[in-house]
């Protein structure tokens, strides 16, 4: 089984993974995601890569792997079916753009998604949308996509929430080009495109 944890303060975790997690006897999540529950249990199976779950799957039968935010978006789910390893049920959590948005205040249908952790992905889509939700990693940094889309003639605000639901989240704005801090590589980036 799966569970998303959502964005990393267990405060946003829902009852239906908190019981899982209490209740499944081999638990196995990353760093991070294990060490803002350590309330709820102590015996995580700690993993550092993903592909250590394959060698997890062989040895145990029943293991409940946890993801961050929701496994559906850009996580755990989609490395498991490429990998063809059956997902018997997976357990929502709130994705790190959600909680990002609602704190924004802005809506976010038919907006423009994009992953760039660990990923070559490219940020020419931005271009046609209003609204872009891009994450991040330790190489595609908020100030580098700043950059790279000023330098591609877009023009308009972007927002970065870096540690979001942590006690040291930080939500900045600045106009797209303009320089910024990168503080962690944990952020989300909202572009909002003034476009014709
Ligand atoms: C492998 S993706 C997983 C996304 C996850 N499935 C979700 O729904 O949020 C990891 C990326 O999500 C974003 N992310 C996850 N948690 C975050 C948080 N608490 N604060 C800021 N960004 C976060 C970052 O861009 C991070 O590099």
């Amino acid at each position: 089984m799966v569970a998303g944890i959502g964005p990393g303060n267990p405060r946003f975790l829902t009852m239906e993974v908190k019981d899982a997690i209490e209740n499944f006897e081999k638990v196995v999540a990353f760093g991070r995601v294990s060490n803002s529950l350590g309330h709820i249990r102590k015996d995580f199976i700690r993993i550092e890569k993903i592909a250590h779950i394959d060698k997890l799957l062989e040895e145990y039968e029943d293991i409940l792997i946890l993801a961050s935010g929701d496994p559906c978006f850009y996580g755990i789910v989609e490395y498991l079916k490429r990998e063809n390893i059956k997902i018997e049920k997976i357990l929502p959590g709130l994705s790190s753009f959600q909680y990002m948005m609602a704190k924004l205040g802005i809506t976010w249908q038919g907006a423009n998604f994009l992953s760039l952790h660990g990923r070559k992905g490219k940020l020419e889509s931005v271009k046609d949308y209003k609204l872009s939700i891009i994450l991040t990693d330790k190489d595609n940094t908020p100030s580098r996509i700043s950059k790279s889309l000023y330098e591609m003639g877009v023009k308009g605000r972007i927002y970065v929430g870096f540690n979001l639901s942590y006690e040291d989240e930080r939500i900045i704005k600045a106009e797209i080009g303009k320089k910024i801090d990168d503080i962690t590589p944990l952020a989300v980036v909202v572009i909002e495109n003034e476009m014709d």
